[in-house]
């Protein structure tokens, strides 16, 4: 029987680093419950002691998620252990992560510490989190450029304190797989209470190395890998799960352990991430790019018919992509409806929640002849956008005529009243942000627009993410419709509430005090 390999996913605290994915409490909720389903082992919630809005969706995960372990991630610093613990005290099942730099540059420069008191805040450390709980991870950050023999010292001492998983990040992308898995070989063999922990990796993109380097460590010794949906990471990225569990599973003639994930999940999941943080995945991504099971050579296409196994080394349908399929239309009732939510996955808390949904199912029916699986879970994840808004859209008018200039009227509900504007712009959707603007007056900047369509066909919904900034602070948001105009607006008032709530959060890796 091969080993386990843990899949730890960090979307939720590194993937939320990238500049503009920042996301809310319910969305972290949604894409934590993705992660459920897909199976993996380790949830990695958000760093708690970065703002009551960091803590909060630690908090909300925590109480939601049953069958993953869930973690927050906390600097070698009471207040943020402290913080991490409370953040997780209704979860099931919690691990504290926490870290501390080793290497050279980042002792010096940012920690201003000598590696002797390193040691000693990280044994510290560990010995708090275990007082919340007896799973802890511990990680000398900047791993990659630390010197081998400190690290050795440190993590024997972490591991005396009680630490249970340790992990060695490349912060900056900068190790090349040979060495760095021959680096997590060396640390097993040198480290005399190796056997008590499991080592962990946790490696970023700026070569364009992060999977090669995870793999090469899984096969010297590492039984954890840390990674995030899409490769969604700081700068270039994280290691993307999707890509490493596939060639756990697909090259078991070299791996020896299994990871449990659920790989039907991952299409599914990369696309609930891509949305909710506006980070379109590119068309030729490995596993969930769309073009990555699409044989367009001829001698290609020919073999695959022949036998599919001629060009092919998985399988679509294995992880997640299926043919569009229709399964509800105008007439389908109640029952079917619920039955096929059931099927997705998607369960309603009361009878008042299903009536709605349903509601929003015949109203979508009416517009779209074929309902797909892909159009009733955008419908949930368009409502549940729509549940968080304080400034809802009531109704939009366009006018767009060749020659002449578009002009649209908007109507939108702040709390109880109704406030209206009209405006021109240089086509449809600008005028009608420009509406918008004239009765809100946000002032942002949009960073970014994008639309994509759900499923195919002219009478497909369209899937809008709008991006905007203000005063540094950068939200994005979506809406869906089968009126890519109407859906633009629903996604840039969802952006507008977003930027609302309050938050001043820190980032656990650039602030000065560790
Ligand atoms: O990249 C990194 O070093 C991190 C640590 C907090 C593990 O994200
Ligand atoms: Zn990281």
């Amino acid at each position: 029987m091969s080993e386990k390999l843990i899949i730890f996913d960090t979307t939720l605290r590194d993937g939320e680093q990238s500049p503009g994915a920042s996301m809310t409490r319910d969305e972290k909720v949604r894409i934590a419950k993705a992660l459920e389903r897909l199976r993996v082992d380790v949830i990695e919630a958000g760093f708690p002691a970065a703002s009551p809005g960091d803590f909060e969706g630690v908090q909300a995960v925590a109480r939601t998620i049953r069958d993953s372990v869930v973690c927050g991630l906390a600097r070698a610093l009471d207040r943020d252990i402290d913080q991490a613990g409370l953040a997780l005290k209704e979860a099931r099942q919690s691990r504290i992560h926490t870290f501390i730099a080793t290497s050279p540059i980042h002792m010096q420069l940012k920690l201003r510490m000598s590696p002797e008191e390193v040691i000693s805040h990280a044994v510290k450390a560990v010995k708090r989190a275990r007082q919340y709980t007896d799973n802890v991870e511990f990680s000398p950050e900047d791993a990659g450029r630390s010197e081998e023999d400190f690290l050795c010292r440190i993590l024997e001492a972490v591991i005396a304190a009680g630490a249970t998983t340790l992990n060695i990040p490349d912060t900056v992308g900068y190790s090349l797989p040979e060495p760095f898995g021959q680096t997590i070989r060396r640390l097993r063999e040198r480290i005399p209470n190796a056997d008590k922990a499991i080592f962990s990796v946790h490696c970023h993109n700026d070569l364009g190395l992060a999977v090669a380097n995870s793999l090469s460590a899984v096969i010297n010794g590492a039984r954890q890998v840390e990674c995030t949906i899409n490769g969604l990471g700081e700068r270039a990225g994280n290691a993307a799960l999707e890509e490493v569990v596939m060639a756990v599973m697909t090259r078991q003639d070299v791996f020896p352990c299994h990871t449990e994930i659920d790989t039907r999940e991952i299409v599914a999941c990369s696309k609930l991430v891509s949305n909710i943080t506006g980070f379109p995945v590119q068309p030729n991504k490995a596993i969930v790019g769309a073009n990555a099971f699409a044989h367009e050579s001829g001698i290609h296409q020919d073999g695959v018919l022949k036998h599919r196994e001629t060009y092919e080394i998985m399988r679509a349908e294995d992880v997640g992509w299926s043919a569009n399929r229709m399964v509800l239309g105008k007439h389908s009732g109640r029952n079917a409806f619920k039955t096929r939510m059931h099927e997705l996955r998607i369960d309603f808390t009361s009878e008042a929640e299903l009536n709605d949904a349903f509601a929003r199912f015949k109203a979508l029916a009416d517009k779209k002849h074929e309902i797909f699986d892909e159009d009733l879970q955008a419908l949930i994840s368009d409502a549940a956008a729509f549940e968080e808004e304080g400034t809802r859209l009531v109704s939009l008018k366009v006018c767009s005529e060749t020659g002449e200039v578009p002009l649209a009227r908007v109507t939108v509900r702040i709390d109880q009243e109704e406030m209206s504007a009209s405006a021109s712009g240089g086509g449809a959707v600008d005028a009608s942000f420009k509406a918008i603007e004239v009765i809100l007056k946000t002032d942002a900047q949009l960073l970014l627009y994008s639309v994509s369509n759900i499923t195919t066909g002219t009478d497909a919904q369209g899937e809008v993410t709008v991006r905007l900034e203000k005063g540094g602070r950068i939200v994005n948001g979506q809406g869906a419709d089968t009126d890519i105009v109407i859906a633009s607006a629903k996604a840039y008032l969802n952006a507008v509430n977003k930027l609302l709530l309050p938050t001043t959060r820190m980032h656990p890796q650039v602030t000065g005090e560790v």
